[in-house]
């Protein structure tokens, strides 16, 4: 059973995917830090601008045993990221590491920008998460504990804008996906909606 959770930064997914695993005693990954952790070894390695380069030489010997989850979150990371993501290469060299995750018994939740689409297009059930960009800025402040919401909003809109424009597996709803705004929902309502739609997927009801 695999279940892809796909969406805009901050738009919850990670929480939902998160919650989904634990639900159905599934296997998780958070497919985004392994494109954090490309991003950041490209800057370690290169400073910035990362040349393409420098991004697929890190993302073929990636280790994610070189990295801490703290210095991943950041949203110079995550700038870094998406930079880095739309290199196919770089896709690439990701690409198999995801899929065989997904094939753990009893099941996999991944949370990304392509499950649906590339990763997984055969997933059980996928999601695709979202929100308006004025309220996922305001989640992304409180988690970063950032003073300035407008430059937060400003770096939440380039990387919207970025992942959505890439010609290499874009952020794009799978026409099969069903599509939750959670908006208007806080965690328990938005992982209520998430759990009703994998399992109408699964009973097909
Ligand atoms: O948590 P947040 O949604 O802010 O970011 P993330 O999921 O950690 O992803 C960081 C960046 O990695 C995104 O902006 C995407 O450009 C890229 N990404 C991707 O291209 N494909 C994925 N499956 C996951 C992340």
């Amino acid at each position: 059973m695999i279940i892809a959770v796909d969406g805009p930064a901050a738009a919850g997914k990670g929480t939902i995917a998160r919650a989904l695993a634990r639900h159905y005693g599934y296997h998780f990954l958070d497919t985004g830090s392994l494109y954090r952790m490309v991003g950041l070894a490209a800057l370690r390695a290169g400073g910035a601008p990362i040349a393409s380069s420098t991004a697929i030489a890190a993302a073929r010997k990636l280790d994610p045993q070189d990295f801490a989850d703290a210095e991943l979150r950041n949203e110079q990371v995550g700038g870094a990221a998406s930079v880095v993501a739309a290199i196919p290469e770089v896709r690439a060299a990701l690409l198999e590491l995801q899929r065989s995750f997904a094939r753990k018994s009893p099941g996999a939740v991944l949370d990304g920008r392509d499950i649906g689409t590339v990763v997984c297009p055969d997933a059980d059930a996928k999601l695709f998460i979202t929100a308006r960009a004025e309220v996922r800025a305001r989640r992304r402040q409180t988690e970063l504990g950032a003073a300035d919401y407008e430059a937060v909003l400003a770096d939440i809109r380039a990387r919207d804008e970025r992942d959505s424009r890439r010609t290499a597996a874009p952020l794009l709803a799978a026409p099969d996906a069903v599509t939750l705004d959670t908006s208007e929902m806080d965690i328990a309502a938005a992982i209520a909606a998430a759990v009703r739609a994998v399992e109408a997927r699964r009973t097909g009801f």
